[in-house]
């Protein structure tokens, strides 16, 4: 069976707390926090996804996975190692080169925090190849970064697939997230291609039902 990460970008304030003791008793088995800086996207999340981020570490024991869609990624990082989440991701589109990418996995590692990298669905996933034996996931965009609500990139499942191939042929212990218009349709063929994860946002904050929102995409 997958493992489901709720993204909470798009609940209000003034429910979130509400909302996050629902997702928690539906069995959300992560949750997924959206940073966003007004340059690597046009939205700019950070003091929201702060602010949600403290409230999480307040009242539940589910692990936080923190996907960073921002440009300068080391201040990011820091924060989060502060705050003790789970796991942060980052964006190789962000990172000059790959000293760049090895030295924030370090970073990230060696503070006890599990380390996950993402691309965009531009971006080919050969390019994560090299990073595989360091890492504990891949996140791979299925739409484009910025918003929730989008449609699923349909091209995404050979790339998923390609990973899928090259994780399993070199025994790496490493989780495939994905992450953008997921519901219980493209979760489907996700599911058969070898994901790990489906992040989702709307489908199941939308729902009206969260526990039948997560149940489906299982
Ligand atoms: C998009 C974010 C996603 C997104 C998920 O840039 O990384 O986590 O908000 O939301 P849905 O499921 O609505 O596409
Ligand atoms: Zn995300």
């Amino acid at each position: 069976m997958v493992e489901v990460g709720t993204s909470l970008l798009d609940v209000e304030e003034s429910n979130v707390i509400q909302n996050i003791y629902d997702l928690e008793v539906a069995g959300t088995d992560y949750f997924h926090i959206d940073v966003m800086d007004g340059k690597f996207v046009e939205n700019d999340t950070i003091e929201k996804m702060r602010k949600y981020t403290e409230y999480l570490k307040q009242i539940s024991t589910i692990p936080i996975d923190v996907h960073l869609m921002v440009e300068d990624v080391e201040p990011h990082i820091s924060d989060y190692l502060a705050l003790e989440v789970s796991s942060i991701t980052f964006h190789l589109e962000a990172c000059k080169n790959e000293k760049e990418v090895l030295k924030y996995i370090s970073y990230i590692k060696d503070n006890n925090t599990k380390v996950g990298v993402s691309i965009n669905p531009n971006t080919d996933v050969e390019k994560l190849f090299g990073y595989l034996p360091y890492i504990h996931k891949v996140l791979l965009m299925t739409v484009e970064p910025g918003k929730g609500g989008q449609k699923f990139i349909p091209e995404s499942i050979d790339k998923i697939k390609m990973l899928n191939r090259i994780i399993y042929e070199n025994n790496f212990d490493v989780d495939i997230v994905i992450d953008g218009g997921i519901n219980d349709e493209t979760a489907v063929d996700a599911k058969k291609a070898g994901i790990n994860v489906l992040v989702a946002g709307n489908y199941i904050i939308k729902s009206g039902d969260f526990k039948e929102a997560i149940s489906k995409l299982k």
